[in-house]
């Protein structure tokens, strides 16, 4: 759905929606199983790993399909999964909770764990409200993450949440986004910078060290603000935004799929992943990939 869609339907331009937040386009469709299940077979195809060898499922959603069950259980089933599945609502940080918690049952001797972030946004966004609807998007990105002795793996990471921010995004059951856009601009690019630099120093590196950002893709500002901040320049940060809008749980996961197609990170390279969102929740990654 581009711009232009949109601003026949809300009042509103093709060139404010752009310029206010990086976006022209987004993708729109499918379920969270469906997206999810797209995802995870094309992590396994290109990791090489049968569906058996799989230990565990995490899927990071802020739009389950249902209630109950949980949405990994369908996915579980659908990509022939015969291991545990559960589902994690960390909002737009869920993509680095669910890794820091894969790392942990890989400590515990699971070998294998396949780390989804799928969503579909666009059923819970108003598209007559103008202040939202030019935000959010539907998406799903995927990883395997497999025990390896050596150099590689989790350096150093940070999870954080504050609820008593909760009442600057939030969307109540069976209704639409609800938000005060500039609050929660302000405290995404704090918390994003603190997060990252808990994370950055329990890895014992630096901002200089780190080969690519990945933050999530909320607003192309908020991000410029907070890599002037954490001293990591735009050149250095991986952005899909424009094409992929915000898609909470999977936009990070999307961002490092790119990033690996296009030749942006290279064995032994330092990444730093950077989550925040509704909660407000907060989550950063240090990776040596
Ligand atoms: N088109 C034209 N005008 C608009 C639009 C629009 N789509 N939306 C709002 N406006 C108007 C407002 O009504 C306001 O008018 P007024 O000054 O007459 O009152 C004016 O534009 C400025 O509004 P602001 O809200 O101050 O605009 P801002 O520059 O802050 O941009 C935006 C709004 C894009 C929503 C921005 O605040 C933002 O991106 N915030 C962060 C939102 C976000 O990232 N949320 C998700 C993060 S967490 C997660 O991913 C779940």
């Amino acid at each position: 759905m581009t711009n232009a869609e949109i601003a026949a339907r809300v009042d509103t331009t093709e060139d404010w929606i752009f310029a206010r937040t990086g976006i022209r386009e987004r993708r729109i469709g499918g379920s969270t199983a469906d997206l999810a299940v797209g995802a995870g077979r094309a992590a396994l195809e290109s990791a090489g790993v049968a569906p058996r060898d799989v230990d565990l499922l995490i899927l990071c959603t802020t739009t389950p399909d249902q209630t109950v069950p949980a949405t990994s259980c369908t996915v579980q089933e659908r990509l022939g999964l015969q291991c545990g599945a559960f589902d994690v609502n960390a909002a737009c940080s869920g993509f680095v909770y669910g890794l820091v918690a894969a790392n942990g049952f890989l400590a515990q001797g699971l070998e294998r764990v396949l780390l989804v972030g799928s969503e579909t946004l666009s059923r819970i966004t108003d598209w007559d409200d103008r202040s939202t609807c030019i935000l959010f998007a539907d998406g799903a990105g995927a990883i395997l993450v497999e025990a390896r002795e050596g150099p590689t793996g989790l350096l150093g990471w940070d999870l954080d949440a504050d609820g008593s921010l909760q009442p600057l995004l939030y969307c109540d059951i069976g209704q639409t986004f609800q938000m005060r856009g500039r609050e929660v601009f302000k405290n995404a690019v704090l918390v994003m910078v603190e997060s990252s630099r808990r994370a950055l120093e329990r890895a014992g590196v630096g901002p200089d060290d780190v080969t690519l950002l990945v933050p999530h893709q909320a607003n192309q500002r908020i991000v410029e603000t907070a890599c002037a901040r954490l001293g990591i320049p735009l050149e250095r940060t991986m952005l899909v935004l424009e094409e992929m809008g915000n898609a909470s749980a999977a936009s990070i996961p999307l961002a490092l799929s790119r990033a690996l197609d296009t030749g942006r990170i290279a064995s032994g390279d330092l990444v730093l992943l950077a989550g925040f969102g509704a909660g407000m929740t907060a989550a950063s990654a240090v990776l040596r990939w």
